[in-house]
């Protein structure tokens, strides 16, 4: 595959401002890396309000110009001379998020946050190397972040199109999370809320996992939507009072584990108290979500329950290896199989469209996605 002179990509020179399509030369492969032709990269809800309608968030965003976009699937076209089995024309995953080799504790998320330390802030200040994300006809990726897929499997036997992958990179975030507290087949975990673009990726991934939901939310129809598609699936709708909402979690029996995937635009989750309090004894609940306040829990009952409650950021390396494993023997369900409407087909030049449209439907269930040729 030979790599052309120049690639089209969409820009975001300053937060609030249209975004720019730019025309810039190829990358390379460097050392470590491998150049990537994006097939299908997906289009976030929130990325209309993120980039174009508010002011740069001072506590988690990263420092423009920087191209958007954090999740999408391609074909490497150039590899690095050091990789170990990567293969030009090889189908890979993108993900965004970057750790240091020399310090795996430095974390960055490419196109999306520069990380809360200097020595984060260097993996994608330093020369502009990871700072990039996918809405772009071309990438440089670091080699230990494209995830060989089994094209056969994928497209070939389940029938899947390239734009139902790239949301793999959401339910990995999830599978991290489910990994980190040992959730296990069989298990019933509640998990809220649960209509959300991550948060209903979750509940897709639980029950890939093997284990019962307890979908909690507010939006019936959302809720409704992820029974009907998603096997093992019961629907809760959460009062806002603990002890209400108590009850209605307790009809299920004894909880197993929780997982809280509570907004950033919330300051503290009002249903904490209530999954804490169904959980069984030696329950585990894991922390997802970016609300900005404090959490308030009983403390007595959770010492005299043995309650562990963590908190999970992205991944580990063998989370998505696993997580990829599940959608290729059809265990996790992708696109439209998954209950999911998939819209795909927009060029970049058809950037504000498909912006608007993503921004339409802020709740699990839609995906849309720039699609590029091969
Ligand atoms: N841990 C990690 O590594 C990681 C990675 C990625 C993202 N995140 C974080 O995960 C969080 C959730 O992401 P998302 O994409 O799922 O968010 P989202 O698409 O904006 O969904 C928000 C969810 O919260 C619900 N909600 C909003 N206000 C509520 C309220 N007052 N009471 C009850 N429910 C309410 C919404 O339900 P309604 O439909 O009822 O409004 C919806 O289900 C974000 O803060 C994001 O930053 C964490």
């Amino acid at each position: 595959m030979s790599l052309p002179a120049t690639y089209r990509a969409l820009v975001c020179r300053e937060y609030g401002q249209p975004l720019a399509l730019e025309t810039r030369p190829t990358p390379n492969a460097v050392p470590g890396s491998a150049v990537i032709k994006v097939l299908s990269a997906l289009v976030d809800p929130s990325e209309k309000h993120r980039l174009l309608m508010a002011k740069r968030n001072v506590h988690f965003s990263q420092q423009p110009p920087f191209i958007p976009g954090n999740c999408a699937v391609g074909r490497v076209a150039a590899v690095a001379n050091d990789a170990a089995t990567l293969q030009v024309g090889q189908l890979v995953l993108l993900e965004g998020f970057i750790r240091g080799r020399d310090d795996p504790n430095a974390q960055a998320l490419r196109a999306v946050y520069e990380g809360p330390s200097p020595s984060a802030k260097r993996l994608t200040h330093q020369d502009d190397l990871w700072r990039d994300g996918y809405w772009a006809e071309y990438t440089r990726a670091p080699l230990e972040t494209c995830w060989p897929l089994d094209e056969k499997a994928l497209i070939g036997g389940l029938g899947y199109k390239m734009s139902d992958i790239p949301y793999l990179a959401k339910h990995a975030i999830a599978y991290g999370a489910f990994r980190s507290i040992d959730l296990k087949a069989g298990e019933t975990i509640v998990i809220g809320p649960a209509t959300g673009n991550h948060s209903g990726a979750a509940v897709q991934v639980a029950s890939a996992m093997g284990a019962r939901t307890i979908a909690v939310g507010r939006n019936l129809n959302a809720l409704r939507r992820l029974a009907e598609s998603i096997p093992r699936v019961e629907t809760v709708a959460l009062t806002g009072n603990t002890g209400e909402d108590f009850k209605l979690l307790s009809q299920f029996g004894p909880i197993d584990a929780f997982m809280d995937y509570t907004p950033a635009g919330l300051e503290t989750p009002p249903y904490l108290k209530a999954f804490a309090l169904s959980l069984k004894p030696y329950g585990r609940g894991v922390l997802t979500g970016f609300p900005h306040g404090d959490l308030s829990l009983p403390y007595a009952l959770m010492i005299a329950k043995n309650i562990t409650i963590r908190g999970s950021f992205m991944y580990q390396p063998e989370d998505v290896r696993g997580l990829i494993k599940l959608a290729e023997r059809g265990l996790l369900k992708l696109g439209k199989s998954s209950g999911a409407e998939v819209t795909d087909g927009f060029t970049l030049d058809q950037h504000d469209e498909a912006i608007g449209k993503a921004h339409e439907h802020q709740v699990w269930g839609t995906q849309v996605n720039f699609e590029f040729k091969e």
